[in-house]
Formats: C-alpha cells, structure tokens, sequence
C-alpha cells in the first residue's frame, strides 16, 4: 500500500504542506517518494527513490508558486524502487501527472493496446498506464471527468488515484478498494489514504466509497458515481489525536495490521487467480514444475514457521518431497541439493541475514531459488532467480502478522499450481481450492467481529501466567509454535508451541493448574487424536483454551474457554487459527503494558547474524 495526497489551495506553500502530510503517510510505505505542482508554466515533478526527507533534502531551496498539488510515498508492488518508478506518473505529453495506490490487475493489456497507439512509457509500473489511458481519452473530447469516468470503469484491480492536469487548479479523484478521504477546508481542500495526511488542517473529512469519483477546487467538492451520477455525502468529524489516526484508529499498529490481514490476503491472491475459470495463474519460477523433484524451504522466525505450513502444502496437494530448515541452520551444514531443487527463502523483509547467507549458499550448492517476500526490491530479491510478492503492505509493528498470513496464503497458491501443473490436481479439484481461499477473507472478518472480545479476555486471562503450551496436530502444528512465538515475542510470557502428540515424550511432566495449554482443535483428519491429547491435559488439571471450529461438545466440555472458528477447508485452517492466537498475544502483551510494536531485545529486520 502507498500513501498519496492532494492539496487545491490558495494558501500557499503547497511544497512543504504536501511533503509534511506524505511524511504522515510514510507508514503506508516508505521505498520512493514524489510530488506534483501545477505552475504557470505548466506541471513541475520531482520525484525520487529513498524516504520522503531526501525528497524534501532536494526541494528545499526549491521557491514554487501553485495552487494545486500531489504527493507519493510507495511500496512498490509492480516495478522495482528507482526514480521512474517513483510516483507521480505522467502521460506521454507532461499534461496530466497523478498518483495512485493499489494494484491495477489488467494493466498489461491496457499498457499493451496504449504502445499499439503510440505511447511511450517510462516506468515498469501498473500505476502509470492511467495517466496515458486518460490521455487517450481525452481525445475523445467531453469533460476531464467524463474522461476520467471512462477510464475507471476500464480498471480491474484495486485504485485510489489523484489526478492533476496542467490547466486546471483542480484535482480529480476516484477510488475501488484503496482508500481515500477528502478533507473539507476554507478555501482549501484536502484529498489523501488516510486522515493523518491532513488533520493538521482540518477535521471535517468525506470518505470516498467504492465505485465514486470527484473533482476537488478551491471552493467545491463534487463526487460522482463511476457513471457520472452525482453523490451527497455527509462530512464527518474526526476527534482522533494525530498518533491515533496514524494507526487507523487502533492503538498499535499491531491491533490495526492483525485486522489488515483480510485485505492483504485478498490483495495477494487475487492477482493471482483468473476469476472466469477459477485457476491459478502464476508468475515465472526457477525451474519449470515438471522439472522440480524437490524443494527446500528456508527462512527465520515467522517466516520459518509458515515454511512449515508449506512442507505440508506442497507434499500433499503438489505431491513433491519438501524439507524446511532454519536459514541460520542451513549455511552451516554440509547439505545435498541437485538442480532439480527448487529453493525457496521466505522472508517480509527480505534483508535477514541469515536468510540472504543461507540463499547464497544454496546457490553455490546449485539450487534454484525462488524468493517469498513482501518488499520489493529487497536484498535477497535481488538476489533469488525469481520472486513472488505477497502484497500485504507495510509492516511496522515487529511482531509478524498479515506477512504471515499473506505467506501462508501464497504458499497454499503456489502449491495449488504446482499440484495442477505436475497433473496431481484436476481442474475441478483446483477451482474448488482457489474458491476455498477467495472466500477465507470474509470468514476472517466474520471471526474478528464476533470472537474478538472473548479473545480479548482470555488474553487478559493468559497474561497472569508466567508460562504457557500451544498444541496443535499436523498442519496445525506449526500454527502452535507460531502462536507460542507471538505471545513470548511481545508479553516476555515463556511459551512453548508444541506437537500434541508429542505430549506423552516428555512435556506433560509440566502440566499442572499453572500451566494454561492453547489447543488448536479445528476440524481434521486427526481431531480424535487432538481430544484424547486434550483428556491427558485435564485429567492433571490443566487448564485448556480451545480453537474450535464446528459442533463438538465433547471437546467444549473439556475447555476452559473456547475460541470459534469459522469452518474453512482442511488446508486453510493454519491461515484462519493463526488470528485469534496474534490476538491472545497481543491483548496479554498490552494488559501488561508493553511497548507492543517494539518489544525489547527485538527489531523488525534482523540485519545481523
Ligand atoms: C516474527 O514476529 C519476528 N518479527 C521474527 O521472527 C521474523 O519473522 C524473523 O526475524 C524473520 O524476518 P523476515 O521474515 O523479515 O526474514
């Protein structure tokens, strides 16, 4: 996600005021940075890779007169982060400029009919095809919004978009599926992602819904439909302080990326999937799938435990012989690999140390490596032989959440894929699969809306022990050891994730009234076997909190407390448990009172070795 602003004023110093509202943005990305001016003598841009202050570094002996203005902050998803990519974007001519956010899907084809008519692009992105789409047709005569509403209604993805034309002080606006707020002023108006952009200047905003579009001046706010048909919207009043609306209303932004994770696995899947047909579409790999006889997943932390999921993943639904290994662990030993192996380093940041040094060795070892990442342009995508983003935006709190999730989600894709591609799954059997995740979203924010409180409680409840067991059986163990992970990583609780069946070796010795065990009891092939684990627990008076999904009294009636969970595929579940066990996590950490987004000891990328 990408942070964009617009001003119309006649204020003055739109340069600093719409560099102060990108650096309130930045959160939403931070790779490359732009602004638009609309002068007399036509549009001025300056944009560049880096954070919003080298922009600002640059532009600062920079004296500009103009009323009408845009601004950029990037996570890139489509096209590495350099200057061109930078926004704002611009049509062949230098006449219309604008900055958008989200991923158009069909932007291809657009990009491709546009060259067969002569325009010239500068960028490898999705998001500067817009601008010569309006520019095409603005030709066809009528209005900048007529244009503009034939332009949107030819977009398929998601967009918030900020248009200025080099005539007019004005902005036109529209927005699918990526936010977008104006804000009211005197004599001035706002436009921007997100409230923070510009609560500095006033509190009265409009909230642009899906399927509208507008035009802001010094003196008005018209919105539209995508037909053109005029909206009344109701202004509102915002009271957050600027801290809160930087995170969305929601006092971390671990709270607020946790209820992310909707969104961010949409926007991963759903480039990925051909909706008429309901199969995957993939980008390149390494190796060609008939040709990968085995894979070896490599990775730390949070992205080793999705590593695991999807040892799971590519066994039984690719059918191909998968290992995991901890990336700190592997550059260390003496491993086999052949040119058969495809390698996959799973990492958000993309710059953990172990992980780049582990690709590096598997490469010298003569295997193929395909990187799982969410920043583009990251050390080790520039290293892998190929890459698959998953698009779940910034992340800025440490703990890992909506990366997970969208890893999981990409993982479960790819071996939907493969599984397909090497003839273990029918065409059938692969609609069913890709339906399976395109409706897990909803079935998340299902979750969230009606379980969030007695998580909230139970997470109050856990943040009184000073130690505590997450269980969990097959494709649910890795789920245990990554809900342990969460909670020691931000309450300092000792935690231990674990495999139910694993119990009767050795841990049980430590079951007693004072140790409270997080089962993942969803449905499964082996539920039977996570209940008699469940009776070992509480015939030594364990306490158990249960994820449950669908009627099981015998199990409730073995709870102490029961987390609902709504019923999605066997191979989804590990996507949909994880929630609830982040959410445990997080209310014991912020009952305790800690520093949730930055837990002591811990940074977001561990750069070191
Ligand atoms: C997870 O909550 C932690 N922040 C940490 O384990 C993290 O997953 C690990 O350091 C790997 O980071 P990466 O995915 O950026 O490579």
């Amino acid at each position: 996600m990408c942070g964009i602003i617009g001003i119309v004023s006649d204020k003055g110093n739109l340069k600093d005021r719409v560099i102060e509202g990108l650096k309130r943005l930045e959160y939403r990305g931070y790779d490359s940075a732009g602004i638009a001016l609309r002068t007399e003598e036509g549009l001025l841009i300056r944009k560049k890779k880096g954070k919003v202050s080298q922009l600002e570094e640059e532009l600062r002996n920079l004296r500009i007169s103009s009323r009408a203005a845009v601004g950029h902050t990037r996570w890139a998803t489509h096209g590495e982060p350099n200057d061109p990519n930078s926004h704002p974007h611009t049509d062949c001519r230098g006449e219309i400029t604008l900055v958008h956010n989200g991923i158009i899907e069909n932007y291809l084809e657009l990009k491709e009919d546009l060259r067969r008519k002569g325009h010239r692009f500068r960028s490898q992105t999705d998001s500067e095809v817009v601008a010569h789409l309006l520019e095409e047709e603005l030709k066809e005569g009528g209005s900048f919004m007529e244009a503009l509403g034939r332009v949107v209604r030819r977009l398929e993805g998601s967009f918030a978009l900020v248009v200025l034309n080099s005539r007019e002080d004005a902005l036109y606006i529209a927005r699918q599926d990526s936010p977008l707020v104006v804000g009211l002023g005197d004599g001035e108006n706002f436009v921007a992602s997100d409230i923070p952009a510009f609560l500095s200047w006033t509190n009265r905003v409009v909230f642009i819904e899906n399927g509208e579009m507008g035009k802001l001046t010094l003196s008005s706010v018209e919105i539209y439909d995508f037909q053109g048909r005029k909206r009344d919207k109701k202004p509102q009043i915002i009271n957050w302080s600027l801290a809160q609306a930087e995170k969305g209303g929601y006092k971390h932004f671990m709270l607020k990326e946790i209820h992310e994770q909707a969104k961010a696995i949409s926007d991963t899947v759903g480039p990925r999937i051909e909706r008429d047909s309901n199969s995957v579409v993939m980008e390149d790999l390494p190796l060609s799938p008939r040709k990968i006889k085995d894979i070896l997943i490599l990775a730390c932390g949070t992205s080793y435990h999705a590593g695991l999921v999807g040892k799971f993943y590519f066994e039984e639904l690719a059918g191909i012989k998968t290992d995991v290994d901890y990336a700190s662990e592997f550059r260390y030993r003496k491993p086999v690999l052949s040119p058969s192996t495809l390698v996959i380093a799973i990492s958000q940041s993309g710059e953990t140390a172990d992980t780049i040094g582990a690709l590096r060795k598997a490469r010298s070892l003569g295997g193929k490596v395909l990187a799982v990442c969410n920043v583009v342009g990251s050390s080790i995508t520039r290293e892998a032989d190929a890459v698959l983003y998953t698009h779940a935006g910034p992340e800025i709190s440490v703990a890992s959440t909506k990366a997970f999730t969208t890893q999981l989600s990409l993982l479960y894709l790819l071996a939907v894929y493969l599984g397909r591609e090497v003839g273990k799954i029918e065409r059938k059997e692969e609609a069913r699969l890709v339906s399976g995740i395109l409706s897990l979203p909803s079935r998340i924010e299902r979750m969230l809306r009606e379980e969030k409180e007695r998580i909230r409680e139970i997470g109050v409840d856990i943040s009184a022990y000073t130690d505590a067991l997450y269980l969990g059986r097959h494709l649910n163990y890795p789920i245990a050891l990554e809900g342990a992970l969460k909670l020691k990583e931000i309450s300092y609780i000792h935690a231990e994730g674990y495999p139910a069946g694993e119990m009767k070796h050795g841990p049980i010795a430590l079951i007693d009234e004072n140790l409270p065990t997080v089962f993942i009891a969803t449905e499964s092939k082996v539920l039977d076997k996570v209940r008699s684990n469940m009776e070992e627990i509480k015939s030594r008076r364990g306490k158990i909190i249960s994820l449950l999904s669908g009627e099981h009294p015998e199990i409730e009636e073995l709870s102490d407390a029961v987390i609902k969970v709504p019923e999605v595929d066997e191979y989804l579940f590990p996507i949909i448990n994880i929630i609830p066990l982040q959410l445990i996590a997080y209310y014991a950490a912020d009952f305790l009172g800690h520093d949730v987004d930055q837990p002591r000891n811990l940074a977001k990328s561990v750069t070191v070795e």
